[in-house]
C-alpha cells in the first residue's frame, strides 16, 4: 500500500514556513504580500520538481497536476489543495498543510508511475483568509466572483484588492476568467487541520467533515461627534466609541440567544477616530462576523443585529451604517466523499468522526460545483489562528495518507 514519506512533507512545510517568519514563531503571509509572492514562486518550484505540471490562473491560484496541464483540457480532474496565505500572527499549519499534503500525495502517485484513471491536481486557492475577499481565489475559480464587486474589494486598513494584486503582477479585473468549466472537476478533498478542540478531546484521529459553516462579515461605523475630552459636558457628548461597546456587547448576547446551538460571532477589528485620548471619538468602525451553519439563521441574525446597531445609536443621539463585507454560503459535503474518506480510514485502521467545521474553507466554494469533502486531524489544545497553532507530526502523517488513498479512490 503506497504511503506518503512524512520525512519529505515535514521538511517542505519547514521550508513554506520560513516566508513571512516570525522571530517567536508563527507566519504573518498574507496574500499578495512579498513573503506570500515569494512563498508562491518556491512553490511553483516544488510543484516542478515533484514532476507535476504547473500553472497559475488569473486569480492567482497555484496548480500542479498529472495527467493534465490545465482544469477543463481533457477528462475531469480530482482535485486537493488548500491555502498557503495565512492571518497575521498565524502558525505554520493552517491552509499549509493541505497544500504541502497534498504536492506529497502526488509526488507518491508519480513516483509509483503515475498510474491513476483520472488526472489528479493540488491547489493552493488565493486569499482564503479573506484578507481582501473571502475565499477569494476559490470563489474565482468556482464562478461565484462578482467582475462589479472587484474595484471595492479592500483590506481593513484600506488597501484595494487591484493594487495588492498590481504589486503582485496581477490584474484584478481577470480574476473571474479563472472560473473552471463545468464539468471539469470530478471531485474535491482538502486535508486541514481542525482548527478546534473535539478530535484531540475524543481521541479521535480523524475527522469526516459533513458541513462547512457560512460566514457573515459587516463594517459598523459609529458616526457620533468629536470633541475636546476635557472641556465637553459628559451629559452633551456623542461618543462613537461607547455606542460601538455597547453593540459589541449585545451583539453577542443576541447571536448567542437567537442563533442555532452553533452560532458563534466575534469583533476582531475596531478603530476609533480620530485616535487621541483628548478627543471624544467622533466614530468608530468595527468589523462584526457571524457563524452559523444553517443560511436562514445567519440571515436573519444579520437582520436583527443591523436593528440592534440601529437602536444603540439612536439611544445615543447618533447615527450608523452598516456595510455588508461578505457572505459566504453554509455548504454540505458530498455523501460520495464522506463514505470514501470513511472507507480509507477503515482500511488503514484509523478511527473516524464525522463534525461540521466552523472555520470557513474553499471546500465550501467547490461544493457548489463538484462533490467536495475535507478531512481534518487534531490540533493541539484546539489553537488556531495564533502563533502556537501545531498538529503532533504523527497526526499530520495519518492525515496525509487517508488523503492520498481518498484521492487514489475518487481517481480509480
Ligand atoms: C478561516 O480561516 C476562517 O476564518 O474560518
Ligand atoms: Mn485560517
Ligand atoms: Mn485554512
Amino acid at each position: 500500500m503506497p504511503s506518503v514519506s512524512l520525512a519529505r512533507l515535514r521538511e517542505r512545510l519547514s521550508a513554506l514556513a520560513r516566508f513571512g517568519a516570525l522571530p517567536g514563531g508563527g507566519v504573518t503571509r498574507m496574500c499578495w504580500s512579498p513573503p506570500h509572492e515569494e512563498a508562491r514562486a518556491w512553490l511553483l518550484g516544488e510543484l516542478k520538481a515533484a514532476g507535476l505540471t504547473t500553472w497559475v490562473d488569473p486569480a492567482g491560484n497555484v496548480f500542479g497536476a498529472l495527467g493534465a496541464d490545465r482544469i477543463g483540457a481533457a477528462a475531469p480532474v480530482v482535485l486537493t489543495g488548500s491555502h498557503i496565505d495565512t492571518v497575521p500572527e498565524g502558525g505554520i499549519l493552517d491552509g499549509a498543510l493541505g497544500v504541502m499534503a497534498g504536492l506529497e500525495c502526488l509526488h507518491v502517485i508519480r513516483e509509483a508511475g503515475g498510474r491513476v484513471v483520472r488526472p489528479v491536481a493540488v491547489a493552493a486557492w488565493s486569499d482564503e483568509e479573506g484578507r481582501y475577499g473571502s475565499l477569494f481565489g476559490s470563489r474565482a475559480f468556482c464562478g461565484r466572483l462578482d467582475p462589479a464587486a472587484i474595484p471595492t474589494m479592500a483590506a481593513v486598513d484600506g488597501d484595494r484588492l487591484v493594487d495588492a494584486m498590481g504589486r503582485a503582477g496581477f490584474d484584478a479585473q481577470r480574476a473571474p476568467e479563472a472560473a473552471a468549466p463545468r464539468g471539469s472537476v470530478a471531485a474535491y478533498v482538502e486535508l486541514h487541520i481542525e482548527q478546534g478542540p473535539r478530535l484531540e478531546e475524543a481521541s479521535i484521529p480523524i475527522g469526516v467533515v459533513e458541513a462547512i459553516v457560512g460566514v457573515r462579515r459587516a463594517r459598523v461605523v459609529f458616526h457620533g461627534q468629536a470633541d475636546h475630552a476635557g472641556t465637553t459636558p459628559m451629559e452633551r457628548r456623542r461618543d462613537a466609541f461607547l455606542a460601538a461597546a455597547d453593540y459589541a456587547l449585545r451583539a453577542r448576547e443576541l447571536v448567542v440567544s437567537r442563533g442555532g446551538a452553533r452560532a458563534v460571532t466575534n469583533i476582531g477589528v475596531v478603530q476609533v477616530h480620530p485616535g487621541a485620548s483628548n478627543i471624544v471619538p467622533g466614530r468608530a468602525e468595527l468589523v462584526h462576523e457571524m457563524r452559523d451553519p444553517d443560511a436562514a439563521i445567519l440571515e436573519r441574525l444579520a437582520r436583527e443585529c443591523d436593528a440592534l446597531a440601529r437602536e444603540v445609536a439612536a439611544a445615543r443621539g447618533i447615527t450608523v451604517e452598516v456595510r455588508p463585507m461578505s457572505a459566504t454560503t453554509p455548504a454540505p459535503c458530498a455523501p460520495r466523499v464522506q463514505e470514501t474518506i470513511e472507507a480509507v480510514c477503515a482500511s488503514l485502521g484509523l478511527a473516524s468522526r464525522r463534525l461540521y467545521s466552523a472555520a470557513g474553507h474553499d471546500a465550501q466554494n467547490l461544493a457548489g460545483v463538484t462533490e467536495a469533502g475535507m478531512i481534518f486531524i487534531p490540533s493541539r489544545g484546539g489553537r488556531s489562528h495564533r502563533v502556537d497553532e501545531m498538529s503532533d507530526w504523527d497526526a499530520i502523517e495519518r492525515g496525509a495518507n487517508v488523503l492520498l488513498h481518498t484521492l487514489l479512490r475518487l481517481a480509480a
